[in-house]
């Protein structure tokens, strides 16, 4: 490729790359290389610096008074959890794995909001024990947690989870609008709440529209949207919501060509949604609900070049990590178009790329791609290569048992 044509190719949004005197990649301030040899590949390493900044960034944004929750499938690690929860207001959780994990790191009752479709007896018991809201998903489930709640001695605690009659546009997953397996569509809200169960208390509302959005001016949108379908839901409920979760959305820039997230939209819009609630809502807390942006950016994911090989005058170097441990970087976890997450070699990542490779996993599957035809330095045998952007659904959304091979550590630094 001439130097014109690579100068136009789009790149990867710039990140916080710090390196060492002798140039190694570091994370939270150590050395690539030091983490992998006291904790093995592959590796995820989580700069917990970077993610106490990306929760300032946001909080600077939220009006006095609204709250910031943590969505535990973003990256349930025990050490992250426990940082978090001194950070935020609250977690979002997703399973009685999820609930345990959250009570372990110090959040319980309203401070946690269970969503998610086919919850079993068993999670919503464990919901009515700690006092957690449930975003109920269904009319069914609400039936469920009501009759658990009449036959012990606590009170239930119960968000409607509303699936609106609007997308979030341009995001990456959708989870609202149009028929969904989430939430209780819209128009069937206000005869769920005139029939309210005795045994539980109505909390408020839970929209969650769409994850991976980039686009701040679309996401404010939908936060107007979101909270105006609230505010006009509340006339049918038995009392003012306590809470409205907002839902949220945040994405970060993954690929070559994507721009980081504008926030300033974002900020005015929940300042007026702040304003609005004050008027018309003035009992009523409002939320937000953040995982990738919040600790996405912050993990990189480490993995050794085992092999390196020519096929036919393609480059490969075959490493040790591959997609059973991040999925999401090998294009396998919602991606329409196969593209490659920032891929660097953690020796001297400022160095200037030379060749072109391929980098892959030890799976069997031409799907075990880590970045495809990638421009690199020289890597060589022995050489970490490290996968940015990877904070978020990695070791969790991934097919961690497929060929048996060892499962990523992770560290916190
Ligand atoms: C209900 C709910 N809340 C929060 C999130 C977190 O999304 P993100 O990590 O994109 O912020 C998701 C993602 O699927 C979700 O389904």
């Amino acid at each position: 490729m001439t130097d014109a044509a690579a100068s136009e190719q789009p790149r990867h949004a710039p990140t916080l790359l710090a390196v060492d005197a002798a140039g190694m990649l570091c994370i939270g301030g150590v050395p690539a290389s030091l983490l992998a040899e006291r904790h093995g590949t592959p590796l995820y390493a989580i700069d917990a610096a970077l993610v106490r900044t990306r929760v300032a960034e946001v909080r600077a944004i939220l009006p006095a008074g609204m709250r910031l929750h943590y969505a535990v499938k973003a990256n349930p690690l025990p050490e992250l959890l426990s940082l978090l929860a001194k950070l935020v207001d609250g977690f979002d959780i997703a399973s009685l794995g999820e609930l345990q994990a959250a009570v372990a790191a110090g959040k319980t009752g309203r401070d946690l909001g269970f969503a998610g479709p086919a919850k079993r007896d068993v999670e919503l018991q464990a919901a009515l024990d700690c006092g957690a809201v449930v975003n109920v998903e269904s009319a069914g489930e609400l039936a469920r947690l009501s009759a658990l709640a009449a036959t012990g001695a606590q009170r239930g605690h119960a968000a409607i989870r509303v699936n609106p009659d609007f997308e979030l546009r341009h995001s990456g997953m959708r989870m609202g609008g149009g028929a969904q397996a989430f939430g209780i569509d819209a128009e069937h809200v206000p005869s769920i709440l005139k029939s309210w169960p005795d045994t539980i208390d109505f909390e408020g509302f839970h929209v969650y529209a769409g994850s991976q959005n980039l686009s701040g001016t679309q996401i404010a949108a939908a936060l107007h949207k979101t909270y105006e379908l609230c505010r006009d839901l509340a006339h049918h409920a038995p009392c003012p919501p306590a809470l409205i979760n907002l839902g949220g959305g945040f994405g970060i820039p993954y690929f070559a060509g994507d721009t980081r997230l504008d926030l300033a939209p974002i900020r005015t819009a929940l300042h007026d949604i702040a304003a609005s609630a004050r008027q018309h809502l003035p009992g009523t807390t409002v939320l937000l609900e953040l995982g990738r942006y919040l600790v996405g950016e912050a993990g990189v994911f480490l993995t050794r070049v085992i092999d390196r090989k020519t096929s036919r005058g393609e480059t490969f170097l075959l490493c040790d990590g591959g997609m059973h441990n991040h999925l999401a970087a090998s294009g396998n976890f919602g991606q329409v178009l196969r593209r490659d997450y920032p891929v660097w070699l953690a020796r001297d990542p400022h160095a200037p790329a030379i060749e072109t490779v391929n980098v892959c996993g030890p799976l069997c599957t031409p799907l075990d791609v880590l970045g495809r035809q990638v421009a690199l330095p020289r890597a060589e045998v022995g050489d970490l290569i490290a996968i940015g952007q990877s904070g978020a659904y990695g070791a969790s959304a991934s097919p961690s048992a497929f060929l048996s091979h060892p499962q990523a550590g992770q560290v916190l630094v």
